[in-house]
C-alpha cells in the first residue's frame, strides 16, 4: 500500500478490533524493532488509577473517549515506539489523523468468529458485557470497518500466529521506512 513519503514514520501504531492481538503482537514487534512499547489502555489505567470497566461504568464511554483523544495528542512527541491502541480509538477521525503524522498505521484484522473465539472467556471489556456479545461484535465491526480500512497496512490474523503476525508487522514497517512499496 502506498505510504506518503512526507510523513515521518518514527513510530508504529497498531489498530484493530478487540481480540485481534494488538497487545501481544505489539510487544513482540517492539522487541524485534528494539522499540519501546506503549498500550493506550494500559496508560489510561495507570494514569487514572482505575480500570477501563470502572471508567465506562462510572463516567460513561464519552469520558473514556476523551481520555483516549488526549493521550493520542501527546503521542506525536514519541519516537521509536510501538503503540497498541484500544479497539475504538481509530473510530475518532482526529485520532487517526494525528497518529498518521508520526506512525505507520497497521490494522490487525480478524473475522467476527475468530474475535469471538478469542474474547469469549475474557471479562474485562465493557462493550462486550452485552446480552448478545456475538451480535455486538458484528455490529461494532461493521461500524468501525471504514476506519480500520484507513490503515496503511491490513494484516489478517485469522490464520496467523502472534509470531507470524509480528513478523509481518515488522516487515511492513521496515519496508515503509526504507521507502519500498
Ligand atoms: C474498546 C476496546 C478495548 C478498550 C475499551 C474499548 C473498544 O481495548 O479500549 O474496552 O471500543 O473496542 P482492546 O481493543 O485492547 O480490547
Amino acid at each position: 500500500m502506498a505510504v506518503n513519503n512526507t510523513r515521518h514514520l518514527v513510530n508504529l501504531a497498531l489498530i484493530g478490533f478487540m481480540g485481534t492481538g494488538k497487545s501481544s503482537v505489539g510487544r513482540l514487534a517492539a522487541d524485534q524493532l528494539h522499540f519501546a512499547y506503549l498500550d493506550t489502555d494500559e496508560l489510561i489505567q495507570s494514569r487514572t488509577g482505575r480500570n477501563i470497566a470502572d471508567i465506562f461504568e462510572k463516567d460513561g464511554e464519552p469520558a473514556f473517549r476523551k481520555l483516549e483523544q488526549q493521550l493520542v495528542s501527546e503521542l506525536a512527541a514519541r519516537q521509536r515506539t510501538v503503540i497498541a491502541t484500544g479497539g475504538g480509538l481509530p473510530a475518532n477521525p482526529i485520532n487517526l489523523a494525528s497518529l498518521k503524522t508520526h506512525a505507520l498505521i497497521v490494522c490487525l484484522w480478524a473475522s467476527p468468529e475468530k474475535i469471538w473465539e478469542r474474547v469469549r472467556n475474557q471479562t474485562h471489556r465493557p462493550l462486550l458485557c452485552d446480552p448478545d456479545p456475538r451480535l455486538k461484535i458484528r455490529e461494532l465491526l461493521a461500524v468501525r470497518e471504514p476506519f480500520y480500512r484507513q490503515a496503511d497496512v491490513l494484516i489478517n490474523t485469522d490464520l496467523r500466529s502472534v509470531r507470524e503476525a509480528a513478523q509481518q508487522v515488522v516487515h511492513q514497517f521496515k519496508s515503509a521506512q526504507s521507502g519500498r512499496r
